[in-house]
């Protein structure tokens, strides 16, 4: 079995939801706490033994690469100033392992996964949607690598829903499920309300085999018009193992503006430098 050893980053669509904070700057650099949403993603991948990282980006996407690059100005500057550089020791990155690729249009997440097929090449692959952010020890990703030592082939990330919500998401069709791993059957992304196989949807986590990419070379188009990557994982199943894994920890969905204010408590309330100062105010309101 191959070892996971490249991720890949869709950070290319528009980010409409969160307008107007994401005209100018892309939705993965807004900032949860003290750092850029696209960070976690990377911590997350660091952690979980991931090496080479690549960004699938778009026009005006450029400050998630300057954030892993060196600062030669502000270091300098802050080195002259007598400052710890320390603070800036999370954003620095080995030579040659973060990679960028472009999607030229926003044509779905799929055909952004598919734009860095000639990167992840032959082995399996992790992907990332930085907008959703997992709390957990270990990592999510870490989590998932586990499990997937154990029974290879497609492992995604699961969570419950509440049915009322499933129209939003990709949704699972489950066969045997132990609590932890589940057989997943069958796919569906965006099931019109009431239709829904289960109330079990992928957050945006996943470990795929290359095949996928074969898969998404068609260009199919899914729901809302868009190429999706659930369709293309849908035609694997009963090729190749296939489980979603129900992770330990939280999710939040930054990608919208409610889940990015209680991220925004959540992780605050857990930090040693400043949450009670944040509990205080909270008790306070
Ligand atoms: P979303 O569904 O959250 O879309 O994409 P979005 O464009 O970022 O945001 P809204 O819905 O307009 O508010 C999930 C992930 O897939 C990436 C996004 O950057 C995000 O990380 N994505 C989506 C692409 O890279 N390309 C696409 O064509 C679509």
């Amino acid at each position: 079995m191959k070892p996971v050893r490249k991720a890949v980053f869709p950070v290319a669509g528009l980010g409409t939801r969160f307008l107007p904070a994401t005209k100018a700057i892309p939705k993965e650099m807004i900032t949860l706490v003290d750092r850029p949403l696209i960070q976690y993603a990377i911590e997350e991948a660091r952690e979980a033994g991931i090496e080479q990282m690549i960004f699938v980006t778009g026009r005006g996407k450029g400050a998630l690469e300057d954030h892993f690059d060196i600062s030669f100005e502000l270091e300098t500057t802050m080195a002259a100033r007598g400052k710890s550089l320390d603070v800036l020791e999370s954003t620095r990155t080995e030579p040659g392992s973060v990679i960028s690729v472009r999607q030229q249009e926003p044509l779905g997440l799929g055909h952004a996964v598919w734009c860095a097929r000639n990167i992840v090449g032959d082995e399996p692959f992790a992907v990332f949607l930085p907008d959703e952010v997992m709390v957990g020890q270990p990592n999510c990703m870490a989590q998932m690598v586990q499990a997937y030592e154990k029974v290879g082939g497609n492992v995604v990330a699961v969570l419950e829903v509440p049915p009322s919500e499933t129209h939003r998401y990709g949704v699972v069709v489950p066969g045997a499920d132990d609590g932890k791993l589940v057989e997943i059957k069958g796919l569906v992304e965006k099931p019109p309300q009431g239709t829904a196989p289960s109330n079990l949807m992928l957050p945006g986590r996943y470990i795929l085999q290359p095949e996928v990419m074969r898969a998404l070379d068609a260009h199919e188009k899914g729901a809302g018009g868009e190429i999706q990557l659930t369709d293309a994982m849908a035609k694997l199943i009963g090729t190749q193992p296939f489980h979603g894994y129900r992770f330990d920890g939280e999710r939040h969905d930054c990608g919208e503006k409610v889940g990015f204010v209680i991220a925004n408590l959540a992780l605050a309330l857990r930090r040693e430098d400043i949450g009670p100062q944040v509990r205080a105010y909270i008790a306070d309101l």
